[in-house]
């Protein structure tokens, strides 16, 4: 073959990579454009109306600006929710200053007894800035839907109370404009969720 020979057959290579990436990179938006419907719905959060400690409405428009580490479950809770609650107050606390615009948010899926009162004594004993939202059955329970968390009223033999709640265990972080931006396993300890948070500070 000639020198320039193989030029034109390196050439060509190169122009066939090209196009195949180029290719590719149609397959692959195509694909993407396929997929869009069902990211929208698998999205995580989204606009909401609960019910604050005071007894008033809030909705996703009152945290804005803010970052959002939000935890459901329910002050009932005899382990799971305390623990990750607490979590949460020492990576917040762990992040010193950059993590005074957190807003650490704690819904109750658990709202026929968690009311704004009940709620009220429970945040205070985790971090001054803890918000405890509740709401009807019904707010709660599009909360959780737009979270995709799963929580079920199951019946307790083993102590004094009527019932307890099965419940999704995950803390989610939002963006200042409510966006999704991370989650956090059970489990997590306050430094690696510290760490998370400050990826996106
Ligand atoms: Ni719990």
């Amino acid at each position: 073959m000639t020198r320039n020979g193989i030029i034109a057959l390196v050439a060509g290579v190169a122009v066939a990579i090209a196009a195949g990436i180029w290719i590719s990179g149609l397959v692959i938006s195509n694909v993407e454009n396929r997929d869009a419907p069902a990211s929208a719905e698998a999205r995580v959060g989204g606009p909401f109306t609960l019910v604050n400690e005071a007894g008033e409405t809030v909705t996703e428009a009152d945290f804005r600006g803010r970052y959002m580490l939000i935890y459901f479950g329910f002050t009932f809770c005899p382990d799971v929710c305390p623990t990750e609650l607490q979590v949460m107050a020492s990576a917040i606390e762990a992040l010193g200053a950059r993590g005074e615009n957190i807003a650490p948010v704690f819904i109750t899926i658990d709202p026929e007894r968690d009311t704004p009162d009940v709620m009220a004594r429970y945040v205070a004993l985790f971090h001054p800035r803890l918000t405890g939202l509740t709401g009807t059955p019904e707010q709660v329970g599009a909360a959780a839907k737009a979270w995709h968390v799963f929580y079920r009223k199951v019946a307790d033999d083993g102590s004094s109370e009527d019932y307890t709640m099965d419940h999704s265990s995950i803390v989610f972080l939002m963006g200042p404009d409510g966006e999704y931006l991370k989650l956090f396993a059970p489990g997590t300890s306050p430094d690696k969720m510290a760490e998370g948070i400050a990826e996106f500070l």
